[in-house]
């Protein structure tokens, strides 16, 4: 997606943030080189946002909610210690291909689970409560997403959620997609098993944390 912040700010903001793995690079470059609509892919800022919650929450058991290419669950098992696991899903064949081909070159890759199944049912399968959940599949059904996940989500866990700027359309409202994001944001933001921040890095990205 394209973002809403202004592309100096974005390279002044990516310059001074740490970069991706060797692998994590390979895996932008080659998404880019060889998929549809490469834009799909998380932003850096975004991955690194992910690892640092990882790592300051010790979280063990993580959701990847839409995989694409992988770079998402790469980057979160590259946080995950060595018991840690990422369950991930992905309806389209040939990113799940890309992306076990990326996931079979790391050491890390062993963490990561991947189904290819509709969220909702990843999501309906989860047995054990999850310590955090990145959500970034269809976002018509991201309200959906919010209820199952906050379900399946141990207290103090955290979900982030992307593309909640949409561009800028989540404050413009004139597509269903943004007047959809747009009231997510502000149930979010009133719902009182949460605490919330939405950051505008990226595409924007909602941090939530359950209280309990
Ligand atoms: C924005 S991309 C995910 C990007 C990924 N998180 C990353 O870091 O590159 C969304 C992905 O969700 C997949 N998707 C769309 N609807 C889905 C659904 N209902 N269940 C599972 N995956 C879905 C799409 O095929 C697409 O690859």
């Amino acid at each position: 997606m394209q973002n809403i912040t202004d592309q100096t700010l974005k390279f002044y903001v990516e310059s001074n943030t740490q970069t991706d793995s060797d692998l994590c690079e390979e895996l932008r470059s080659k998404t880019f080189n060889s998929m549809e609509f490469p834009e799909k892919i998380s932003g850096r800022c975004t991955a690194q946002l992910l690892k640092l919650l990882i790592n300051i929450s010790q979280a063990r058991f993580v959701a990847d909610i839409g995989m694409f290419t992988g770079y998402s669950a790469l980057s979160m098992a590259e946080a995950l210690p060595t018991n840690g696991r990422v369950i991930t899903c992905e309806i389209n064949p040939k990113a799940i291909k890309f992306a076990k081909q990326i996931f079979a070159k790391s050491s890390h890759g062993y963490k990561i689970s991947i189904q290819q199944i509709r969220a909702i049912q990843l999501l309906e399968q989860v047995s054990t409560p999850l310590d955090l959940a990145y959500i970034d599949a269809d976002k018509k059904l991201y309200p959906v997403y919010y209820q199952k996940v906050l379900e399946k989500l141990k207290p103090g866990g955290i979900i982030v959620i992307d593309n909640m700027l949409w561009s800028g359309d989540a404050i413009k409202q004139e597509t269903d997609r943004g007047k959809i994001l747009a009231q997510l944001n502000s149930l979010i933001t009133k719902d009182k098993r949460v605490e919330n921040l939405l950051l505008a890095i990226d595409d924007g990205v909602q941090v939530i944390r359950k209280i309990t």
